[in-house]
């Protein structure tokens, strides 16, 4: 049998799950169409109207550095959005790279970190590659961040726990007061780094963020992102919380600075209300239109609180992934041990339609009882 390069492409693509345009040509390049990326948790309404103007008028300026007192407005407008000083915010290349230099920080040397099985792993295999010692806590019946678990993983060689919340791939979260127990139960020297890249979607009661435990001197650092609710995933901006500390630790640890548009168009995003409002409204009605659907498919899926829903397909997912590829529909990748389940990000609504309408079309036909 001989593989044409289009194969090839496509194949060793699906196989590396490699970076998002390696795996949008080859789907392309199988098709010659765009395929619907549902595969990376991304909020497809962004950039909000006033980021985009950010970036038009700086299209000029292309060629110069971002300005220290640029980076200083937007840690400002930051700051005053989650109502405490400067001196508690870092911005980064995304909060990935934050991720990162908090995994080195805490991890090198052979630090101990715990998290949950599965999580978002950017700080742990980042940790992992610098000589962190790494304690994974598998997730509760419901698909949760077991918290007595991971209090019960925290030796006296733990540095730091790591939360996601919501959790991504279930996307299921814990509320703010279960997570201010179990920060106030941990041993003194032991930072609790809450990942709330999802937080803006979370509707479930209780769940909130805990970024005012900063405030109170909590030893916890708080993630958000720009990617998410913002729509800014390819422009990459984040930010940590933390105590003045920790952020000049931090500031030590990172590679770079967000580039010049990122800067200008976080700040401009952050004014936007209408358009972060606009998009939480869409995506949580999206989300509650995916769950129905499966419901009534009778699919199981764990309660999602982020823009993507974690699901139970009923059959292996490489062969789920196939089916939907084969309709030029990108899913979210495997998540041991959950070896039927698909993670699908929150689309457009016309994209939602599309997906659900190949969902049913992929499924075995319903067994007659007679
Ligand atoms: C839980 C979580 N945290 C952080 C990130 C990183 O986001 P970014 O680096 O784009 O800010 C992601 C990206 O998908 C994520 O799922």
């Amino acid at each position: 049998m001989t593989l044409s390069r289009r194969d090839l492409l496509t194949a060793s693509a699906l196989l590396l799950a490699g970076p998002a345009a390696t795996l949008r040509a080859a789907a392309r390049e199988s098709s010659g169409r765009e395929p619907l990326v549902l595969c990376w948790n991304e909020n497809p309404y962004g950039p909000s109207p006033a980021a985009r103007a950010a970036v038009s008028e700086l299209i000029p300026s292309g060629c110069r550095y971002p300005h220290d007192a640029a980076i200083a407005a937007l840690v400002a407008a930051i700051a005053t959005h989650e109502g405490m000083g400067a001196e508690h915010i870092i911005t980064g290349t995304g909060s990935g790279e934050l991720l990162r230099a908090l995994g080195l920080l805490y991890g090198r040397d052979g630090g101990e970190i715990v998290a949950a099985v599965p999580t978002y792993t950017e700080l742990t295999s980042y940790a992992s590659h610098r000589g962190a010692h790494l304690k994974f806590v598998p997730l509760d019946s419901q698909m949760r961040q077991d918290l007595t678990a991971m209090r019960a993983a925290v030796s006296s060689g733990t540095r730091a726990v790591y939360l996601c919340n919501p959790n991504n791939p279930t996307g299921t979260a814990l509320t703010a007061a279960e997570i201010r127990a179990f920060v106030a139960g941990l041993p003194a020297g032991v930072v609790t780094i809450v990942d709330e890249a999802y937080m803006d979607f979370a509707t479930a009661p209780g769940v909130g963020s805990v970024a005012d435990l900063v405030k109170g001197g909590q030893a916890v650092v708080v993630l958000r992102t720009f990617s998410k609710i913002h729509g800014m995933a390819g422009l990459r901006c984040g930010y940590a919380i933390a105590s003045p500390e920790v952020i000049q630790a931090v500031d030590g640890a990172v590679m770079t600075t967000p580039n010049i548009f990122a800067v200008h168009a976080g700040r401009a995003s952050l004014g936007d209300r209408a358009f972060l409002a606009d998009c939480r409204r869409r995506i949580v009605g999206s989300r509650t239109r995916i769950t129905t659907a499966l419901s009534a498919l009778k699919l199981r899926y764990a309660e999602p609180q982020g823009n993507f829903v974690f699901f139970d397909t009923g059959m292996p997912l490489p062969r789920f992934t196939e089916l939907m590829r084969a309709r030029e529909i990108l899913v979210g990748r495997h998540f041991a041990p959950f070896d039927s389940w698909c993670r699908i990000t929150v689309g457009t609504e016309p994209e939602v339609a599309a997906f659900l309408a190949a969902l049913r079309a992929v499924l075995p036909a319903p067994q007659s009882s007679a």
